[in-house]
């Protein structure tokens, strides 16, 4: 299932270098076909993936560059991620529920944890691929990138000790972005308005992690009720889900 409102339908104009066994890769791996009328087009320049849209948006990922937030810093014992998860209580595996553009994925490798990162979006998953592919950077290469829907992911998951979730769901107000404005816009129309977060919470919720952290705007309405205790900063806010078992 893709993003509720996303522009995607399944199939892209193909440009560029692209050979037939990547073709089927697109097919097989991503459910991705080729087609000439299609609204959105993946350019292939030697190794980088490039989409674009009819009416002139791109989005490109290179992980080896700081253009976007990909290698912020921090003091491990102050930011209000690694807190929320759990760091200080030797948490160091975490399921990423919502990858996006693996910015989140990327700065908790960086900081030590084994991560696992999951997006439902066909195109989003192929980019991050393509960019884990041609990145130089040992952390980037350790991460585990899935596609598939968070909820197909967690319902066959035996939930590792030890193991935190994150889950960062689009929301439509908010104020400051990661990307520059005009590629957030077309981010955002790829991958719509992931109304089913709720949903997709509480069943990580009844997966047993050590705790579910939930990133929000500041003024937002919890996704669920029981929420154990929040951490805020200027911009936003991490709920935190605990299990019974360790609360
Ligand atoms: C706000 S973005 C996440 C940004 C991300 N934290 C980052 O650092 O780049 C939300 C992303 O999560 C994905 N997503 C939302 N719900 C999902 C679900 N149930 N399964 C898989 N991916 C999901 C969306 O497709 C979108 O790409």
């Amino acid at each position: 299932m893709v993003g509720t409102l996303g522009i995607f339908v399944g199939s892209v104009k193909l440009q560029g270098d692209w050979s037939q066994d990547e073709i089927q890769d697109l097919r097989s791996n991503f459910g991705i076909s080729s087609d000439d009328a299609a609204e959105l087009t993946l350019v292939k320049n030697e190794n980088q993936i490039q989409l674009k849209s009819h009416d002139g948006h791109h989005l490109c990922f290179d992980f080896d560059l700081n253009r976007v937030d990909y290698h912020r810093k921090t003091s491990k014992s102050s930011d209000p991620l690694l807190k929320a998860l759990g760091y200080s209580k030797g948490i160091r595996n975490v399921i990423d529920l919502s990858m996006g553009l693996a910015i989140d994925s990327l700065f908790l490798a960086q900081n030590g944890f084994t991560v696992t990162s999951i997006e439902r979006h066909p195109l989003m998953a192929l980019l991050v691929r393509q960019a884990q592919k041609n990145s130089t950077r040992e952390f980037v290469k350790k991460i585990d990138f899935v596609h598939s829907s968070a909820q197909e992911f967690l319902k066959s998951l035996n939930t590792p000790e030890k193991t935190a979730a994150y889950f960062d769901p689009m929301f439509p107000h908010k104020k400051k972005s990661a990307l520059p404005r005009q590629e957030m816009v077309f981010f955002r129309k790829l991958v719509g308005s992931d109304d089913d977060a709720s949903e997709t919470l509480a069943l990580a919720i009844s997966k047993k992690f050590e705790r579910v952290v939930v990133k929000r705007p500041l003024k937002a309405p919890a996704l669920l009720p029981q929420v154990s205790y929040t951490i805020e900063t200027k911009l936003m806010r991490f709920d935190v889900y605990k299990s019974q078992e360790s609360s």
